[in-house]
């Protein structure tokens, strides 16, 4: 009668991808739901202090959005979440919550709404579709949204391809992590972006990771904020040089991710190199290994 659904956590520009690219993590969040006679909820997990536990709960109220939309009434909610996804920095966590309410909520009333439908949902509740295409659909999105409907193109990560995300033990809020960013750019600047994340998106869907050293710098929106995490400058001018086949800007950060050919075998010269920054600007960071 209960529905249970496991969203991944997702990364979201992969540097010069602004609101547009974004991969699926292997780090997860479980939501249970079922109709229930009185809502309640039931939250496990380190992640969960201070988030509501009433009708003003995102995960219910993404799901009434989806039962309005179905035209069904289903007012009391038993919903269970467990996440290991850390909050608010730069990991999806605020997207796999909406996608995991919204797909629980769908599959519930026998599922009257169809993916094309959820994305542009979850969309419009997240305001850019890199997030939570990523974790509706898994693997790596190309994706635009127009203000009311989102489009996207998956593919599937390159085999070779391995993860690392070093997380700072700060959050850093997206809308904090957006005011920095100007209003207008150059055409100069556009066009470094517009190519790189062209070359980005051809070479992971033609397995090319030697191309990715040339394809991951930004001019958009890391220069400005990387004023927001100490270290990060310096890691993304000299993380090539340690083992990483690029470096980014995890979403809006602070969690830094390094894309890393599995072959090199480089993953402990370039954790320590990550590590050492961080540490030296008085950042405690935990790092991961992620698909
Ligand atoms: N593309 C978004 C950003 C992702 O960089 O602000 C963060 O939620």
């Amino acid at each position: 009668e209960g529905v249970r659904v496991k969203v991944p956590a997702s990364t979201a520009n992969l540097g010069p991808g602004f609101d547009t690219l974004g991969m699926a993590l292997s780090l997860y969040a479980w939501i249970e739901m079922k109709p229930a006679e009185k809502t309640v909820f039931h939250l496990y997990g380190d992640q969960m202090a201070g988030i509501p536990l009433d009708k003003s709960n995102l995960i219910y109220e993404v799901a009434q959005s989806v039962f309005r939309e179905a035209g069904v009434m289903v007012p009391e909610l038993e919903i269970s979440m467990y996440s290991d996804i850390p909050l608010t920095r730069g990991l999806g966590s605020s997207a796999s919550a909406i996608v995991g309410a919204l797909f629980a909520a769908n599959c519930l009333i026998g599922s009257p709404l169809d993916e094309s439908r959820l994305f542009d949902m979850a969309t419009a509740l997240e305001g850019h579709p890199d997030n939570v295409g990523a974790s509706l659909f898994g693997g790596i999105i190309t994706a635009v949204w127009d203000g009311s409907h989102a489009e996207y193109l998956r593919i599937e990560p390159p085999t070779e391809l391995d993860v690392l995300v070093a997380i700072p033990d700060f959050q850093l809020s997206t809308a904090k992590a957006r005011e920095v960013l100007p209003e207008a750019v150059s055409l100069r600047d556009a066009v470094y972006n517009v190519s790189r994340t062209s070359l980005l998106q051809a070479a992971l869907a033609s397995n090319r990771l030697d191309l990715i050293p040339f394809a991951m710098q930004d001019r958009l929106h890391q220069p400005y904020r990387s004023s927001l995490i100490p270290g990060m400058a310096r890691i993304l001018e000299e993380a090539t040089a340690h083992g990483a086949l690029g470096v980014a800007l995890s979403g809006a950060g602070p969690t830094l991710l390094a894309l890393v050919d599995r072959r090199k075998q480089t993953e402990a010269t370039l954790e320590q190199f990550l590590l050492g920054v961080l540490n030296e600007q008085g950042i405690v960071a935990e790092m991961l290994w992620l698909k």
